[in-house]
Formats: C-alpha cells, structure tokens, sequence
C-alpha cells in the first residue's frame, strides 16, 4: 500500500527524466518554503528553431514533485518557446493534473516549485540570449535575441505594420511580451519619419 496516489506512485518509483544528462543551455529552480524542497530544471533549447530539444530536472521534493516534474519535462520537450513563454499558472496546473489528478491545497506547493523553476529556467535563457548578443545596436526581444537592427529591417521593408506581424516574421515580441511596447515605438518612429 502507497503513501501516494497511483499514478504518482508509478513515477516516484521509475522516473524518466529525473537526472537525466541533457545538454543543457538554460537552467531554473524553484523551491518551496512549505516543506524546503527544491527542484532545478534544466532546457536544451535549440537556437534557431527556439524549441525545447530536451528536458530534466534534479529534486529533494516528494513523490508529488517528482510526478509534477516528469510531466512537466515530458510534455515540453518538442514546444516552441513562443508557447512557452505564454504558459500561465492555471493552463499549468491544468497540463499537470489532467495526468496526474488534483493536487490538493496541502500539495499544491509541490507543483508550484516547478512551475517556477521553468520561469527561472526561461529567464535564464533570455539572459544568455543578452550576453551572446554582438550587435551594435539594441537588442530589443531578449525572449529571442531579436536586434533592433532587425526590426527596423523589417519594418522599412514594408513587410509588418504592427506588433503582432512583426512577431509572425521574427517571433519578437512572442515571448514575455515585454518588448512589444519597444517595438510598437520602433513602428510610430518609422510612421512619424515617413
Ligand atoms: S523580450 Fe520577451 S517577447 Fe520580447
């Protein structure tokens, strides 16, 4: 008889990604002040495609941490980062415990700690996006190393005339979203100035 849940049991005793030698580019952690657990993801994100080659994690935490993290690395690797970046908390939980079950109040904090190790693992990326980035001027979509340059290309070309079809040709913008009101900028200077 199991402490836990079926199916968390099943991935408490065989976990598949727990571990695992990934090459790794962007790494996260999260941790839980409830019951001082941790647990470290780690992405291998291709840097062209910008899509999740492969996915592990290291935890201290529970059976139900070890569940949540197994589905969470197993169901990202494959996606994009533009549907990454736009994973809310509640779309979240609802990948996790439509395979696993509900996670009760008192276990919730068991999912959470890897929910916020894939934000930290994300941030983590566009950080290394900056520090890679050469270019002579800004780099204005660190979600995806996308250079001013790039977008002033695009849009003197005649080719987008909005945010949202500026992130259709180069995915800036697609991300966090924090650099969509620099970009619309980019656009009003180049009405203004033509
Ligand atoms: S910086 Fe996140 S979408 Fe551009």
């Amino acid at each position: 008889m199991s402490f836990y849940p079926p199916k968390i049991t099943a991935l408490f005793h065989a976990p598949q990604r727990a571990g695992k030698a990934v090459r790794a580019n962007a790494a996260g952690t999260g941790a839980s002040f409830v019951c001082g657990s941790f647990l470290r993801v780690f992405l291998e994100i291709d840097l062209e495609t910008k899509e999740i080659r492969d996915a592990s994690y290291k935890t201290n935490g529970c059976g139900f941490a070890i569940a949540a993290a197994e589905v969470l690395t197993e169901n990202i690797v494959g996606r994009k980062l533009t549907e990454l970046h736009g994973l809310n908390h509640a779309e979240f939980f609802g990948e996790i415990e439509n395979e696993l079950g509900r996670f009760t109040a008192a276990r919730t904090h068991c999912a959470e700690i890897c929910f916020d190790a894939l934000q930290a693992a994300l941030q983590d990326f566009r950080a290394l996006q900056v520090e890679e980035f050469a270019g002579e001027k800004a780099l204005i979509c660190t979600c995806f190393g996308v250079s001013e340059d790039t977008i002033q290309t695009i849009i003197a070309s005649d080719r987008a005339e909005s945010v949202e079809q500026i992130g259709d040709l180069c995915n800036a913008g697609t991300g966090c979203g924090s650099c969509r009101f620099l970009i619309q900028e980019l656009i009003d200077i180049h009405e203004l100035e033509n």
